[in-house]
């Protein structure tokens, strides 16, 4: 056992060495490659040290990490390569494969035939016609927000927007009523959400725990394992009571028929497209994990700028007062919310959730840029970089949401933003976001206005990052609610 373990990881070195120079990159030791760069990291540092090593180029760089070689790929031109390539859409194992404790065989990271069926399954749930059914809920949640808001003083963003985030899409998604399951669901999906950032962290940084072994004897181990039997255990009783509902015709029928919800479509796909429990159960945790993770990191990053600009503020807020009025609001205000939305983008530009994706030729050797690349080399997707390229972006460190004026985005290239991805494997709830974060916008900010708190951050463009799942500001992002004289 051993010894095969030693020579599958020596073939994996000698081809990672054969291939040392293909792209210029940090001198790199014999074995270790470049691994002293990261060893120790914590997610704390593991951005600076990245930065380190990248220096700022848009040529493609290469590391190697042991017997990993990993591209990074910075320039729009390349990613589109990468992100389009038919031999490049597998997930980088090297990258995903601790999601994997969690995400099982979710959506994101499945591969080939199987990713293919699973986002067939899904991609209908996410359609805008039925998006658009949900308003109301979201309207609800984000008043729901409102209620809960400390204000004059000081507050984390965090637990307030991530109840939002959950309380929506338990609703949206999986139609659990708000005084049924939610209350009882909540904690386990939180439990399981903030031990994954620790998990994935010690898992990435550490080479000895990337034996699944190894990892499931740590307390942290047992601790995860724990957590997901928990979510599994109530995933796969809702799943079934669900089945039973739909089946008895107790009304739940009739509201699936009226706004189908998620877990409503997989469980009438028929044929091919059919899903068992134990595949369901996987993808709605996915989802589950995909979509808190992202929105609230968003909403942490959207107020603290907010409350930093309030020339930016005051523009929503009027836009809001514009459009919305005192009515409830309606899927046709969003889409008259321009500037709301372009303040969103330039959010997603400048403190992308994803600063990075990773793909793997897992198939076959691949040529990229002229060159033979070795199979299983990862492609690191620099989205932070091609956000921050300045052949791209006029002044890129500044936060410029008019950069995304329809007059001032022609010619730019497609790829050069990207922070729901681009290409087949792009974010199936970019739209479901939209909505999710124009909502609480124009909900809070017509009665709160946003302060700054005293701790010296006042730049968007060098807010520290935190690297769990996605890119968080250390410790949370807190401001403070002032409520508006009306
Ligand atoms: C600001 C919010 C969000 C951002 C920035 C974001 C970003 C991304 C990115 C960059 C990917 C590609 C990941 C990769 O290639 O490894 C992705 C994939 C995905 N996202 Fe999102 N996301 C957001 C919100 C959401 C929401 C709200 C949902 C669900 C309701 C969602 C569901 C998914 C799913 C299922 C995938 C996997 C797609 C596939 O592999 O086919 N995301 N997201």
């Amino acid at each position: 056992m051993v010894t095969l373990v030693v020579c599958k990881w020596a073939v994996g070195y000698l081809k990672a060495c054969r291939s040392e120079c293909l792209f210029p990159g940090p001198p790199t030791l014999p074995i270790l490659g470049n691994a002293l760069s990261f060893l120790g990291a914590t997610e704390y540092d593991i951005m600076d040290r990245f930065l380190k090593l990248w220096k700022n180029s848009s040529q493609v760089i290469q590391i190697r990490v042991l017997h990993i070689l990993v591209l990074v790929v910075s320039d729009p031109d390349d990613i589109e390569k990468v992100l389009r390539g038919s031999d490049t859409q597998d997930k980088a194992p090297h990258f995903y494969r601790f999601f994997q404790n969690i995400f099982r065989y979710g959506l994101v990271v499945l591969n080939g035939v199987q990713w293919k069926a699973h986002r067939k399954a899904t991609t209908p749930a996410f359609h805008k016609e039925l998006l658009d059914r949900y308003q109301e809920l979201f309207n609800e949640e984000a008043a729901g927000f409102l209620q809960r808001v400390t204000t004059g003083t000081p507050s984390l963003v965090g637990p307030n927007s991530e109840l939002f985030a959950m309380r929506s899409f338990a609703r949206t998604a999986l139609d659990v009523q708000v005084d049924g399951n939610v209350d009882y669901a909540i904690p386990l999906i939180t439990d399981i959400l903030h031990l994954f950032p620790r998990t994935f962290s010690k898992r990435t940084a550490q080479p000895l725990f990337w034996s699944d072994t190894l990892f499931g004897m740590t307390k942290l181990g047992r601790e995860t394992e724990a957590a997901l039997d928990k979510v599994k255990q109530f995933g796969l009783e809702f799943i079934e009571k669900k089945r039973r509902d739909l089946g008895e015709g107790g009304g739940a029928e009739q509201r699936a028929e009226q706004r189908p919800t998620l877990i409503d479509i997989l469980l009438e796909s028929h044929g091919k497209a059919a899903l068992t429990d134990d595949e369901m159960m996987d993808q709605l945790v996915s989802f589950f994990g995909a979509a808190i993770e992202t929105l609230d990191t968003s909403f942490g990053w959207l107020f603290k700028i907010l409350s930093l600009r309030h020339d930016v503020q005051d523009r929503v807020l009027q836009e809001v007062r514009d459009v919305v009025g005192t009515q409830d609001l309606h899927p046709d205000h969003l889409a008259r919310l321009e500037y709301t939305e372009r303040v969103i983008k330039e959010q997603l530009r400048l403190l992308p959730p994803f600063p990075f994706l990773a793909r793997s030729n897992t198939r076959q050797a691949t040529v990229f840029n002229g060159k033979h690349v070795p199979k299983d080399t990862s492609f690191l997707i620099n989205i932070y970089g091609a956000h921050r390229d300045p052949r791209h972006w006029q002044e890129p460190l500044k936060f410029d949401p008019d950069r995304f004026l329809a007059g001032r985005s022609e010619g730019r290239h497609q790829y050069a933003y990207l922070p729901f991805s681009l290409g087949p494997r792009n974010c199936l709830g970019a739209r479901y976001a939209m909505i999710a974060m124009k909502t609480l916008l124009a909900t809070v900010l017509p009665k709160y206005r946003v302060d700054p708190v005293d701790d010296g951050l006042t730049d968007p463009a060098s807010f520290p990052l935190q690297l769990g799942i996605s890119a968080r500001m250390p410790g949370g992002v807190r401001v403070v609610f002032t409520p508006r004289e009306t």
